[in-house]
């Protein structure tokens, strides 16, 4: 690296936006609701802020289907309550990352409304119409990520029109030049209004196959979390990663943004093409994430992580948790050993060179809650008549005081329910418990706070027992960070000598004389001479 950039080392936090803060009793979060709580998340000690879509929207994807990319939906706000955001989010020293839905318009976005009005407008090229197959269905056999096909029928012309999301996404057609048009304007928009940076959303999907073909049958629910997998012709094509060459172009006109893609890919090779001096600076990094808490598993992913992302003009992302996958705490078994486990992982990641994107209320130790079917609302669930529970188990709303009904989050009736966790594992009921999982997010980030100006950005690994993972960092002072992960179901003991203990991710992991001690399920970071 040449030059230091705030987003190379930046703790990010992602705020979803409907379930954060509820400024104004209507149950949905709010703009004003996040900027009241901005203290909280400079207290908390993260860089940085990433603000889940808050544009004008009929949210049949909460907020993903958009219908102005300039304009703030009034359940969410105003603009002014927007630059009110950025400009409180800059007085406290952090950073505000706003995300851009280029894959997809709501279908009440002018464009397609005129598109549908009139079946013989120009702006029908803007997305993707086609005439019916041969049996008059669908034009080809690719489905939606959210269940059954990727094509609706348009009633009033008889095509069918590509979505690969919910049918009020429909997919731009991003070989039209007013497709890239629009996009430009948008990105200058939102940089010159302040904004630090975008996260892009389906950012390996825009352009699809010109022939628009058939995949072939047989890949067909493979891998169902990596949806690209089984549908090679709709995503990841070559011609994408040049949007993002543009992309980069217009933001390195500005100071120091950043662009990190939500690059859904399972193949960190492929996602790596996304990143560079001259495209992304960043891309989610999900291969971790869906993997299990395995120290040697982990330990093959981050070097290949850093191989492909520690490289000039872009950094490393760490991610175990967002909007639409199961919370960590529960993914690693749940309970009081779920939560524990989750903190250790947390802890290993956010000693590594690179971005952590925190998912608002795991710094709570909150858990996937099971919201009962009635109140769901994801259009996953909806889509699949009720038959897979979506993404709503992660999306309930933050607690933040003990008192139902509202836990501090909205006077009136939330858009979610909250689960039984709510009261317990409040930002008040941990508020003063230095033992609680706020506690630890707070020391763990105020320590990688103290250290990362003097650490080298290399991570050498140390060699352990099989389920131990250990990594060391140089510090400028001459000693190093080392951090040690236990992922096996037994206390185990680190040799190393004169280790001065930083932070841990359980009272129960302890530095002695000659060695560490570490209970299953636990990471500590040390300062010692390696
Ligand atoms: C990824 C977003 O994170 C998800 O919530 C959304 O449903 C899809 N993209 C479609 O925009």
């Amino acid at each position: 690296m040449t030059e230091a950039h705030w987003w190379q080392d930046a703790a990010v936090y992602q705020v979803y936006v409907r379930s954060f803060a509820d400024s104004d009793g209507d149950g949905v979060g709010d703009l004003p609701g996040i900027t009241a709580r901005l203290p909280y998340l400079a207290d908390l000690g993260v860089d940085a802020v990433w603000v889940t879509p808050f544009y004008r929207s009929p949210m049949a994807d909460h907020g993903y289907d958009v219908a102005d990319q300039c304009d703030v939906d009034p359940m969410f706000g105003t603009l002014a309550d927007a630059d009110r955001l950025v400009t409180a989010a800059h007085a406290l020293g952090l950073r505000v990352i706003v995300d851009l839905v280029p894959n997809h318009s709501s279908d009440e976005h002018p464009w397609f409304q005129e598109a549908l009005r009139d079946p013989s407008s120009r702006l029908r090229e803007r997305y993707l119409f086609r005439k019916p197959g041969p049996d008059g269905g669908p034009p080809n056999n690719w489905e939606s990520v959210f269940g059954g096909p990727a094509w609706s029928r348009d009633e009033a012309s008889g095509e069918y029109y590509l979505h690969l999301f919910d049918r009020k996404q429909p997919d731009f057609d991003w070989r039209h030049p007013a497709v890239h048009e629009e996009w430009e304007r948008i990105l200058r928009f939102w940089l010159d209004r302040g904004v630090d940076g975008f996260r892009i959303d389906v950012a390996h999907g825009l352009y699809k196959q010109a022939a628009l073909t058939d995949h072939p049958p047989s890949l067909e629910s493979q891998d169902a979390l990596f949806h690209a997998s089984a549908a090679p012709h709709a995503w990841d094509q070559p011609e994408v990663v040049d949007v993002y060459r543009r992309w980069r172009q217009i933001t390195d006109g500005y100071t120091d943004r950043v662009m990190v893609g939500e690059v859904f890919l399972s193949q960190l090779e492929r996602v790596a093409r996304f990143v560079g001096p001259d495209r992304l600076h960043q891309s989610f990094n999900f291969p971790l994430l869906a993997a299990p808490l395995d120290a040697q598993t982990w330990r093959r992913l981050i070097t290949a992580s850093l191989a492909a992302f520690e490289v000039d003009g872009a950094a490393p992302t760490w991610v175990l948790s967002n909007h639409d996958v199961i919370r960590h705490a529960t993914r690693y078994g749940g309970g009081e050993q779920g939560r524990a486990r989750a903190r250790a992982a947390t802890l290993t990641l956010l000693g590594l060179p690179g971005s952590p994107y925190l998912y608002q209320g795991e710094e709570l130790g909150l858990e996937q809650d099971d919201v009962p079917g009635p109140a769901r609302q994801d259009p996953i669930w909806l889509r699949s008549g009720g038959t897979v529970p979506g993404r709503d188990g992660a999306r309930t709303p933050m607690p933040w005081t003990a008192q139902a009904p509202g836990h501090g989050f909205s006077s009136g009736t939330p858009w979610l329910p909250f689960g039984g966790q709510a009261a317990e594992r409040s930002v008040a009921a941990q508020e003063g418990d230095p033992g609680s999982t706020l506690a630890f997010y707070r020391r763990a980030l105020a320590q990688r706070r103290a250290l990362r100006g003097g650490l080298d950005r290399t991570v050498t690994w140390l060699d352990g027992p099989p389920d131990v993972l250990a990594y060391a960092r140089r510090h400028a002072d001459g000693d190093a960070l080392v951090c040690v992960l236990n992922t096996g179901e037994a206390t185990t003991t680190f040799a190393l000598p004169g280790a001065t203990l930083l932070v841990s991710s359980d009272p129960a992991a302890t530095a002695s004389a000659d060695a560490l001690t570490l209970p299953a399920g636990t990471a500590m970071w040390v300062r010692a001479q390696v």
